[in-house]
């Protein structure tokens, strides 16, 4: 009898590691013939730690398992899978949960559901089928391939992969990387980390593709520190795929080469940003260069490199595997195919929902994620990270579409959306994007550096109450010279929040002095 305990972080924050010492304690008590599988998460966080069990049906899943509910569950014919006699944490079929059932899993298809450091298993279920078609095709062919799927930089910019790969791929040079951006820094985002500890070889998979399409002999992927679990599957992933040849010379028997090797960040959210990334990894501080040249064209110690965020090198091999035009069939306009969407903060149902783009946000927010954790209504929600807009219920039928949200004055980003309920203050987000930005600038460009700490003093002073109107007029001229002047995203997506704040949420920056003195 197989079970499954997932090995996430998010589960085993929730104690995973326990309940599978439990439950082979229990099996081994009761003489049971068990096997544990430490699997990735299936993403339904509130339902952590999920044990699943095998049966000739399918696999069946219990949620969320606690030390204590262990015995009883053997007691309740847990290994059959069985309802008989009923246990409340019997969640039924595991497919079957309307929330992973009404998904559109293509790059999240195998997390959860393999173990994650089985070269088998990930065969077993379709790995590697898109990199044996790159391997039998040109490198135009497999960037044509990618550039028709539609596939746009999944990491937030939302630039089209093709034309990258492409870029890459004609820049003449004795030597081309590709670089993998794993320093997922966004607030509310865990999709990047999720996948590489559930799913590792899919990005090995995808990053083998792009070297491939370009001409690299290189990878790295760059993870930040905070992710111990992702690094050190990553590594094992890695070590696996050089012993089953899928990376290294001569890639089974073919005559693509490919190394890669995983870097460790310091922790600086700065070092998300794609030329800070390329500064750490040549061993120096993380501060942004100046685009151009673009990376595409000078990257890595110089050379040719593409950058790509973890979702958007994981989307890749089903691209391959199955043809761009299959995943051009899923989205809207310019936006195709999926993204797995992350539902954090204050909501009922946190997770990953990857579903084509076209879903609205009120379909995300409810029909997935069932509403607030607290009971009380949402009054706002941050999309696309730190640097994203806020959003009032006005808005929540906006499908989720790059072109969409940009007309709203918000960015999809990475995915990311962080719920809260009527008891925010909104004042107080706005200082905490400027408070953020003060914190995290590299410092290379005034109006961030600088900036965002008038940005603090500003908002300081309408929240002390009684502020002249003259303050926010004040705020209103120092968003625009950040976002009109600094070098990055980072100082020019600050106004983002602040101003999507002031914009859906005056009332909250309204704050007479009397009022304020009596709180
Ligand atoms: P960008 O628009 O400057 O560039 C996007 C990508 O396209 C870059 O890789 C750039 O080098 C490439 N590119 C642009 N023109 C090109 C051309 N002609 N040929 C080849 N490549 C070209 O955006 P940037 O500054 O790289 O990223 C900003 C975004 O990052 C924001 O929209 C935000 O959503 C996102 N972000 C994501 C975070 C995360 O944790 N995933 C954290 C913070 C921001
Ligand atoms: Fe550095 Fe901020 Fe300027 Fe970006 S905008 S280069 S983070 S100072």
């Amino acid at each position: 009898i197989t079970i499954y305990v997932p090995r996430d972080a998010a589960a085993l924050s929730v104690g995973a590691d326990q309940i599978a010492a439990l439950i082979r304690i229990e099996a081994d008590r009761r003489g049971a013939d068990i096997q544990i599988v430490r699997n990735g998460s299936r993403g339904m966080l509130w339902l952590e730690p999920l044990v699943e069990v095998a049966t000739p049906e399918g696999r069946v899943a219990y949620g969320p398992v606690t030390a204590a509910d262990v015995p009883a569950l053997f007691d309740a014919g847990f290994l059959t899978g069985a309802p008989q006699p009923p246990h409340p944490l019997h969640l039924g079929p595991t497919e079957e949960i309307p929330y992973l059932k009404n998904q559109e899993r293509l790059t999240f298809a195998r997390c959860g559901v393999i173990d994650p450091l089985s070269v088998d298993d990930y065969r077993e279920h379709g790995g590697f089928a898109g990199l044996e078609r790159a391997l039998a095709m040109t490198p135009e062919q497999v960037i044509a391939e990618v550039t028709e799927s539609g596939l746009r930089g999944r990491g937030g910019a939302g630039f089209p992969t093709g034309i990258k790969w492409k870029t890459v791929h004609d820049a003449v040079a004795d030597e081309k990387f590709i670089c993998c951006n794993a320093d997922e820094g966004d607030s509310g985002t865990f999709a990047d980390r999720m996948i590489m500890e559930g799913d590792p070889f899919i990005l090995i998979e995808g990053m083998t593709i792009a070297a491939i399409a370009v001409g690299a002999r290189q990878g790295y992927i760059y993870i930040r520190s905070e992710y111990p679990h992702a690094i050190a599957t990553l590594r094992d992933a890695i070590t696996a795929a050089y012993v089953e040849n899928w990376l290294g010379d001569g890639i089974h028997g073919s005559a693509h080469s490919f190394d890669l090797e995983v870097r460790v960040g310091a922790g600086a959210y700065i070092c998300g940003e794609e030329t800070a990334m390329l500064e750490s990894l040549e061993g120096k501080r993380g501060m942004v260069r100046a685009k151009p040249p673009l990376p595409a064209l000078e990257g890595l110690f110089g050379k040719p490199t593409v950058v790509n965020n973890v979702l958007s090198l994981t989307s890749v091999p089903v691209i391959l595997a199955r043809g761009g035009a299959f995943y051009r069939d899923f989205g809207v306009g310019r936006s195709r195919g999926t993204q797995p969407f992350q539902l954090g903060g204050n909501i009922r149902h946190g997770g990953i929902v990857e579903k084509a783009f076209g879903i609205t946000l009120r379909e995300l927010l409810y029909d997935f994620g069932g509403g607030t954790a607290s009971g009380r209504p949402i009054r706002a929600v941050q999309v696309g990270g730190p640097l994203g807009a806020y959003l009032p219920p006005e808005h929540f039928d906006t499908p989720k579409d790059y072109e969409a949200f940009a007309a709203r004055e918000a960015m999809v980003g990475h995915g990311g959306i962080v719920v809260f309920d009527d008891t925010v203050d909104m004042a107080m987000q706005a200082r905490f994007a400027m408070e953020f930005c003060a914190a995290e600038s590299c410092g290379k460009c005034t109006p961030c550096r600088i900036g965002a700490v008038r940005g603090v003093e500003i908002l300081d002073r309408v929240l002390a109450g009684g502020a002249s109107p003259k303050q926010l007029t004040l705020l209103e001229g120092l968003c625009e010279v950040m976002a009109d002047g600094s070098l990055c995203a980072m100082g020019g997506l600050t106004p983002m929040p602040v101003r999507s704040a002031l914009k859906h949420f005056p009332e909250d920056f309204d704050r007479p002095a009397a009022a304020l003195a009596a709180e």
